[in-house]
C-alpha cells in the first residue's frame, strides 16, 4: 500500500495515522515528526526546519525532498508506506512520482481528509501529546481520563511549540493556499484520491478510510 494522507493542520492525519499504522504492516513517514526529532536532537536539519516551523512557514523543498527521498528508500518502506503531510506542494508531488518511478512503485491512493476550516483552530490549540509515547489527544475532543496524563503509558501530556493561536493561523493560510493546486495534480490521475468527511467521530472516519485501504489488499 503506497499511501498519502492528506489534510490541513489538525483535520486529523496524525490521529488516523496511528490507527492505520495499528491495522496494516506500514510505516508511518510523517515529515512534521521527521523534523521535529532533528529539532530535538539539534542536528543541522533541525535547526534550519525549525526556524521555518516555529513561524508556520513551509521547509523548502530543497530540504524536504532529500529527507523523504531517503526515508523512502529504506527497507521498511519498500513494502509500502503511508506518508503524512508529504507532499503538500505540486513541486513535492512532481518529486515523488519521480523517486517512486526510480523504483517502479507509484502512489496507489490520496486519503484526503476532508474538514470546514472553522473547526481547525480549536482542534490545534487544544491538541496535546504524549511525551513518551506519542500519543495524540484533545482536551476537549479526545481527552485522556486522568486529565494531564497519558492512557497508553501514564507519560505526560506537552503542547507542540507551533499550536499556538498566531502560529496556527499562519499555518492554516500557508497550507490553504497549497491544498487546491495539489488536489488539482492527484485528482488528474484515475482513482486516486479517496475524500473522507474528517469532521466526524475519529472512530467513523477510521472506519471510512478501512474501507477505501480494504480494497487494496
Ligand atoms: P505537521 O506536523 O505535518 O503539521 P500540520 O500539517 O500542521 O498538521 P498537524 O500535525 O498539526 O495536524 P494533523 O492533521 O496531524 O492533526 P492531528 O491528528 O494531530 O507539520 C509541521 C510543520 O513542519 C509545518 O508547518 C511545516 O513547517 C513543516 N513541514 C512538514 N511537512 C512539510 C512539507 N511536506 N513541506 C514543507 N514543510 C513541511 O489532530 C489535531 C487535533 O484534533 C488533535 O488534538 C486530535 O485529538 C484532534 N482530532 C483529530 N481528529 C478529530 C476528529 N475527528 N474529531 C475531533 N477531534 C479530532
Ligand atoms: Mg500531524
Ligand atoms: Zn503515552
Amino acid at each position: 500500500m503506497n499511501i498519502i494522507l492528506m489534510g490541513l493542520p489538525g483535520a486529523g492525519k496524525g490521529t488516523q495515522a496511528e490507527q492505520i499504522k495499528a491495522n496494516y504492516p506500514v510505516p508511518h513517514i510523517s515529515t512534521g515528526d521527521m523534523f521535529r526529532a532533528a529539532i530535538k536532537n539539534e542536528t543541522p536539519l533541525g535547526l534550519e526546519a525549525k526556524s521555518y516551523m516555529d513561524k508556520g512557514e513551509l521547509v523548502p523543498d530543497s530540504v524536504t525532498i532529500g529527507l523523504v527521498e531517503e526515508r523512502l528508500n529504506q527497507e521498511d518502506a519498500k513494502g509500502g508506506f503511508l506518508l503524512d503531510g508529504f507532499p503538500r506542494t505540486v513541486e513535492q508531488a512532481v518529486a515523488l512520482d519521480k523517486i517512486l518511478a526510480k523504483t517502479n512503485r507509484k502512489i496507489e491512493k490520496v486519503i484526503n481528509i476532508d474538514v470546514e476550516t472553522s473547526i481547525l483552530l480549536p482542534r490545534l490549540t487544544g491538541r496535546r501529546i504524549c511525551k513518551s509515547c506519542g500519543t495524540t489527544y484533545h482536551l476537549v475532543f479526545n481527552p485522556t481520563k486522568v486529565e494531564g496524563v497519558c492512557d497508553n503509558c501514564q507519560g505526560e501530556l506537552y503542547q507542540r511549540s507551533d499550536d499556538n493561536e498566531e502560529t496556527v493561523a499562519n499555518r492554516l493560510e500557508v497550507n490553504i493556499k497549497q491544498t487546491a493546486p495539489l488536489l488539482d495534480f492527484y485528482n488528474r490521475k484515475e482513482n486516486v484520491v479517496e475524500n473522507i468527511n474528517g469532521d466526524q467521530d475519529i472512530k467513523v472516519v477510521f472506519s471510512e478510510i478501512k474501507k477505501v485501504l480494504d480494497t487494496l489488499k
